[in-house]
């Protein structure tokens, strides 16, 4: 889904500072002015701004694309324009940045990090592998650029699924760094010769399948919308095969994914079971569906670290640049254009 069009005038040169800072400007946070503003300046930049399904609604409205992690890595290497503004976590604007390296790749504060890229290092994973000679690594893209370059495929929560069916059914697998989507990768393919790293997000890990039962008790005509990092995402399943919950009104699903189904949908009302900035884009697809956090304090600090003024200091100072070392960008480069490469649009294309 594209929130806006992309600009169509394209300056490459406009590279100077601005002489309005952010504070100068009158037009207050989310008003029409300030879109405006912000997407004048970004067509001065030529850049493009990219935002995450978690980040702040204000941010969400203003960017060119809103998505999932697999449909904004895509966007992110075809798009026209020299500048990137990533607005959402560190490892993604440095996926960008791996994809595009002739391209200025900015997020508004470097230091949104992510609790899940952080649980695997490039030296557990050179000792993982070094444990399991043969075996073809797959990692989630939430991963430092490190780790991505000890990997020979990425994947996102959209396509995980098919990245690990395209290797052969024989040849043993590492998948890390998140133990709930492994567990779910194991239990689509019913293959049990791949090997989960035992990681975590903290904000879906404390999603979990207590607060999925008393939801789904008290409100049993609700669909629920389970992204598969989170904690409940195997009682999900219980709630499933017991018969608490028909079957077909549980899915497991990236962000994107649920941004596309509730499109789609004649429910009435949906449990979404993932971090709390989801519901915005859920809304604005599907005002008619009554959405509901299954645990509303699931909210990512990481991700809300980019505000509506670091994104127009971002593009007003051009901060912060996001760079990767050639040779690690180099090394992981093949992994995630395979990642790319695999899988149905995700929600945003
Ligand atoms: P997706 O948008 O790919 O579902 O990823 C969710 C996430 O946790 C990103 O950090
Ligand atoms: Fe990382 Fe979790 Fe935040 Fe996503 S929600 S960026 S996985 S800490």
């Amino acid at each position: 889904m594209s929130a806006l069009s992309a600009p169509s005038t394209i300056n490459a040169n406009a590279t100077a500072p601005f002489a309005m800072a952010p504070s100068t400007s009158k037009a207050s946070i989310g008003s029409p002015e300030w879109a405006a503003r912000i997407h004048s300046l970004a067509k001065e930049r030529d850049a493009v701004i990219l935002a995450h399904n978690y980040q702040l609604p204000v941010i969400q409205d203003v960017g060119h694309h809103v998505g999932d992690s697999l449909a904004l890595s895509r966007i992110a290497a075809t798009a026209a324009e020299s500048t990137i503004i990533f607005c959402g976590v560190h490892f993604m604007a440095e996926t960008a940045k791996i994809l595009s390296p002739e391209k200025r790749v900015l997020i508004p504060d470097a230091n949104a990090g992510c609790s899940l890229a952080d649980s695997l290092t490039a030296d557990q994973l050179r000792a993982w592998k070094a444990e399991n000679p043969g075996a073809v690594v797959v990692s989630y893209v939430n991963t430092t650029a490190a780790v991505k370059a000890e990997t020979d495929i990425c994947c996102t929560s959209s396509n995980a699924v098919e990245v690990v069916a395209s290797i052969p059914a024989d040849t043993p697998v590492l998948f890390g760094p998140d133990q709930f989507l492994g567990a779910h990768v194991r239990r689509v393919l019913k293959r049990d010769n791949i090997k989960v790293w035992g990681g975590e997000c903290h904000v879906h890990a404390g999603i979990n399948g207590a607060q999925l039962s008393a939801q789904a008790a008290a409100n049993p005509d609700a669909d629920l919308y389970i992204h598969p990092e989170c904690g409940c995402a195997t009682s999900a399943l219980y709630l499933a095969t017991s018969g608490a919950v028909p079957a077909d009104r549980i899915k497991i699903l990236s962000t994107g994914e649920m941004v596309t189904a509730a499109a789609a949908s004649k429910s009435r009302k949906v449990l979404v079971a993932t971090e709390v900035g989801m519901i915005h884009q859920l809304k604005r697809a599907a005002p008619g569906i009554d959405f509901r956090a299954v645990n509303d304090r699931a909210s990512c600090g990481y991700m809300k670290m980019i505000t509506a003024d670091k994104l127009m200091a971002s593009l007003v100072e051009l901060r912060d640049e996001v760079h990767v070392a050639p040779e690690i960008a180099d090394r992981a480069r093949g992994a995630v254009q395979r990642m790319i490469a695999i899988g149905s649009a995700g929600g945003g294309e």
